[in-house]
């Protein structure tokens, strides 16, 4: 048969039922847009080209996938069905190859489906991707005959043409098939939209070739969520929850803790060491890269961020753009902007804020406060509430604080600024100039005492203390 295999994606229709004002494969399952999803599949099957048919709001989903330039795209103008979408690509996919057609908006389908389909097709003439669901919902229904090599495709009835009977038949059409191009598009030509949407169906090209004797092989999905396509935020929200499990129970495969996996979300491009313990509750997003032996307590929500072995992250706190090394710690409620870096052993703890900041080894910040453009020296204490002034309105200024310095409670930082090593600042004090190494920088007013002041003190008619 063939020799070039070339897969197009169908990513055309309107996606009513989506009842949104964007696209339906730009909605994200798992962090990405389904079409992503589909097209990793494309592509981890071999395919010389990948070809996707756009139309009902193209401009947005090509602009989505602009910096994809391995990608064809190719327009449907109108939305006349799945067969008429198909058709568009007769021009750019050359005569003798086989096609892999692909549904932007079914995001399970995996790179060895493709190839298993290839393989079934070149068994036959053609082949499809089927499963038996529980709850076939919507999807259209496969009815089948048999021949001595096996179940080959009768047709295929839309939910929405199909009678009582056949809408209880639990065999689905996933919208994944491998098919030699020449004879589809001789197939798709004749087919006329003579069913209850109106549309010119993929499916019945697929009948048609049928009745012809062709023989359609079936592929059964192993895995029959890969079946899954997503019409409305139902599918929407199943699929994403698919995504993430299956991703869920790779890492579980590989020796990481997940203490309830259904209340975790863990997006699949994130690695995640053995021996790791995921509380519930937490998300880990992008490229996030987690080491052996860390422990993400309860809330914990990450993004791009990357834990050296060993790292801890507290209840409910917000990482952003981190890196934490060894042994160091952030949490409870601690917030770490992009830039901030934690060395080994250091600790950020209950409401600090920390941007494009870098605390040194053993350095602690341990509360309610605000570290930004700042270079923390090794072992260095940052005391309850010490802010770095690192904005003056206009621009921003660096804040570097020496090892061993002792950063009083409350300190104001007035960037550009440096605490020395051995440092230490008076608690309250606002710091303007550079505290030389080892000495004690106090920049707050001297303490006034008044005696007897209870005694002096005015008191308002409403606050009287005397008795009634
Ligand atoms: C289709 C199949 C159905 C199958 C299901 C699997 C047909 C007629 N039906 O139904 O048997 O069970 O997929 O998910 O093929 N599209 C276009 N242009 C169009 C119409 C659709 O590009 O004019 C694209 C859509 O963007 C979508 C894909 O084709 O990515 C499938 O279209 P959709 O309308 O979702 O078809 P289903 O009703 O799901
Ligand atoms: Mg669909």
């Amino acid at each position: 048969m063939s020799t070039a295999r070339v897969a197009v994606v169908l990513a055309a229709g309107k996606g009513t039922r989506m009842r949104s004002a964007h696209a339906k494969v730009l909605h994200a399952a798992a962090g990405r847009p389904l079409l992503a999803w589909v097209l990793d599949a494309a592509r981890g099957a071999a395919c010389q080209t990948v070809t996707v048919i756009v139309g009902h709001q193209g401009d947005e989903v090509r602009a989505a996938f602009s910096d994809q330039a391995d990608l064809r795209w190719v327009e449907q103008r109108e939305q006349l069905g799945t067969g008429h979408a198909l058709l568009q690509a007769a021009e750019s996919v050359p005569e003798d190859a086989l096609l892999l057609v692909l549904s932007g908006d079914v995001p399970l389908l995996r790179p060895r489906t493709l190839a298993a389909l290839a393989a079934a097709a070149a068994d036959g003439w053609g082949a499809m991707a089927v499963a038996e669901l529980a709850e076939p919902g919507a999807l259209g229904r496969v009815l089948t005959r048999v021949d001595s090599r096996g179940a080959l495709l009768e047709r295929i009835v839309e939910h929405a043409d199909a009678s009582e009977e056949q809408r209880a038949i639990c065999l689905i059409n996933a919208g994944i098939y491998a098919l030699p191009a020449r004879e589809i598009f001789g197939y798709l030509r004749r087919v006329t939209p003579n069913n209850a949407k109106g549309e010119i169906y993929l499916t019945d090209a697929l009948g048609a070739a049928a009745r012809d004797g062709k023989p359609v092989r079936l592929v059964a999905l192993e895995d029959p969520s890969e079946a899954w396509g997503v019409n409305d935020r139902r599918d929407l929200a199943a699929a994403h929850r698919r995504l993430l499990d299956r991703h869920a129970l790779a890492l579980m495969d590989a020796g990481v803790t997940l203490l309830e996996p259904a209340r975790t979300v863990i997006e699949p491009g994130v690695m995640v060491g053995a021996d790791t313990v995921v509380h519930p509750d937490v998300t880990l997003l992008g490229q996030t890269v987690i080491g052996s032996g860390c422990v993400l307590h309860q809330g914990a929500w990450l993004r791009d961020t990357v834990l050296a072995d060993g790292a801890v992250v507290q209840p409910y706190s917000v990482l952003d753009g981190a890196r934490l090394a060894s042994g160091s710690q952030a949490g409870p409620f601690a917030r770490l902007r992009p830039g901030a870096v934690l060395e080994e052993d250091a600790r950020v703890g209950n409401f600090v804020e920390v941007k494009k900041s870098r605390l040194g080894r053993g350095a602690k910040a341990g509360h309610l406060a605000y570290l930004g453009d700042a270079e923390v020296g090794a072992g260095a204490n940052i005391g309850a509430g010490v802010i770095t002034c690192n904005y003056d309105g206009e621009r921003k200024h660096e804040t570097s604080i020496g090892r061993g310095a002792f950063v009083g409670s409350d300190t104001m930082l007035v960037a550009p600024v440096r605490v020395g090593d051995d440092a230490t600042t008076a608690a309250g004090s606002v710091i303007t100039q550079d505290v030389p190494d080892g000495a004690l920088g106090v920049g707050r007013a001297r303490q006034r005492t008044v005696d007897g002041w209870a005694a002096r003190r005015p008191r308002g008619g409403g606050h009287s203390h005397k008795k009634e």
